[in-house]
């Protein structure tokens, strides 16, 4: 009797989180059916204008400008050579590479629109330097590495200097993925992929444009969070494209995940992926992100995204400098498919880093369940990060508490770990935006990175 009380308790309770999950979006619909109804007729930027709130006929200053600029524009301005490339998937998704090819060339910056060619006349080509591929995280851009305020806070341009061609990759989908050989992002066939599809064509694609455009046999590889879950994945199965990385530098490693810390979205996360499909439909997941970053005033959309992250992931932000958020969140998001959201879903709620799982959600047992598992008659094939056939080093934060780090680095072998390396006060943003990132992690990755050339 009293398990049964325990037991609808603890439905209700889940249920009225879905409600109360539910209710939120549909608020948010609402409230931006009703601004873009009433602001449609006038641009925004002009009625503002209008009201004096952006201080209409002053000079945009360069910060100003910062918030909107794109990767190529990022680039140039911090003054580096930048080359802007295409590589198709055997699926036929067309993806944006971002390349900078050396170190910073000049002081002032030039004048926008860029000077520097965004098609490179000669194609390219290779530049006799050792090639680094750095790869973004979920539902992010190459964008998010380039938007640090200061040019030596941010990786590839530290790389750059170093002597490295530094190329980034952007994921299907994203803002500089964006196309498609058949479809467009209007129809939902252009949205049917998941971290897979990332796996075995994106990640390959990427890496074989990059060996054949630059010459080489083989780069290092730099992948956040997401980036290196398709590290995980691609690198333990695929011996081909594990020649061609002599070096796999995981900040942030991600291959199972804990969960979220919010009941609503944890609610959210162990519900049935028809739900989620109901809710969110089954192309691009939250394009009203973007609505309101260009909608709300920057300091409110830095406290939107700042109360966001810590009601889902009970993140603090404390080594982020305030004074840079707004430039960081305002390159923080892009979008992905409601169906690669689903797959992350589903490895929270087995607790096993494995494939898509098309039939039904949640009868692949939890891994650490005390129940029996139930099977039935089909189990969806894993990735298994303990057979990397790589050299690999992880720089992972002991205040991060979205990934199961512990569980990854019990399974990965001894042999080839090159690197393992805590720092105790980082969350999982730290290690692209954290303020001493450069002195407490892109040092030692560069210093890495140098001594496995020599090798
Ligand atoms: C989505 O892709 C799968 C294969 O990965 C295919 O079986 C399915 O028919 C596709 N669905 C749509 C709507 O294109
Ligand atoms: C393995 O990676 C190579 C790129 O090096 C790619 O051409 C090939 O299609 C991949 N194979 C599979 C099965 O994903
Ligand atoms: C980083 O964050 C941790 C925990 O939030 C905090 O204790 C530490 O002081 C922060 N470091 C810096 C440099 O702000």
């Amino acid at each position: 009797m009293g398990l049964i009380i325990v037991n609808v308790l603890r439905a209700t309770w889940r249920w009225s989180q879905l409600y109360l999950t539910l209710l939120i979006l549909i608020t948010e619909r609402i409230v931006r059916f009703f601004l873009t109804t009433f602001f449609g007729f006038i641009p925004f930027t002009y009625y503002f204008e209008q009201l004096g709130l952006t201080g209409s006929g002053e000079e945009f200053s360069e910060v100003d400008k910062d918030l909107e600029r794109d990767a190529i524009e990022l680039i140039t301005s911090r003054g580096y050579p930048v080359e802007e490339h295409f590589a198709t998937t055997p699926d036929g998704f067309i993806l944006g590479l971002h390349r900078i090819t050396g170190p910073k060339l000049f002081d002032t910056p030039p004048e926008s629109p860029p000077t520097s060619p965004r098609h490179p006349k000669n194609g390219g080509g290779s530049s006799g330097k050792p090639v680094v591929l750095i790869m973004h995280g979920f539902m992010q851009t190459s964008e998010a590495w380039l938007c640090r305020s200061n040019p030596q806070d941010s990786l590839p341009f530290i790389l750059a200097d170093a002597g490295f061609d530094v190329w980034l990759g952007n994921n299907r989908g994203n803002k500089y993925s964006f196309k498609h050989t058949q479809y467009t992002p209007k129809q939902e066939e252009f949205w049917n992929w998941s971290l897979d599809e990332l796996v075995r064509y994106d990640f390959p694609s990427i890496v074989n444009f990059i060996t054949e455009r630059a010459g080489v046999e083989s780069i290092s590889y730099i992948g956040f969070s997401q980036g290196t879950a398709q590290g995980w994945a691609s690198l333990s199965t695929n011996t081909t494209l594990a020649k061609k990385i002599n070096l796999f530098v995981a900040l942030a490693p991600v291959s199972t995940v804990k969960g979220f810390s919010n009941p609503m979205i944890d609610s959210l996360a162990k519900s049935r992926p028809d739900f989620i499909f109901l809710l969110f439909g089954k192309k691009s997941m939250l394009p009203s992100t973007i609505f309101w970053r260009n909608f709300l005033p920057k300091e409110l959309f830095v406290r939107l995204i700042d109360t966001s992250v810590s009601l889902l992931f009970g993140w603090h932000t404390n080594n982020i400098s305030q004074e840079e958020k707004k430039m960081l969140y305002s390159h923080i998001f892009s979008y992905t498919s409601v169906k690669s959201v689903v797959h992350w879903f589903q490895i929270i709620q087995t607790n096993r880093f494995q494939m898509f799982d098309d039939i039904l959600l949640g009868i692949t047992p939890h891994e650490n369940s005390k129940k029996p598992h139930r099977y039935h008659g089909r189990v969806i094939p894993g990735y298994h990060p303990a057979q990397i056939l790589t050299k690999c080093a992880l720089f992972y934060g002991g205040s991060d508490n979205l990934p199961n780090t512990k569980a990854l680095l019990d399974h990965l072998p001894r042999d080839k770990v090159v690197m393992v390396h805590e720092e105790e006060s980082y969350e999982h943003l730290d290690f692209m935006w954290g303020k001493d990132a450069n002195k407490k992690v892109f040092s030692k990755v560069v210093k890495l990175l140098k001594s496995n050339l020599n090798n």
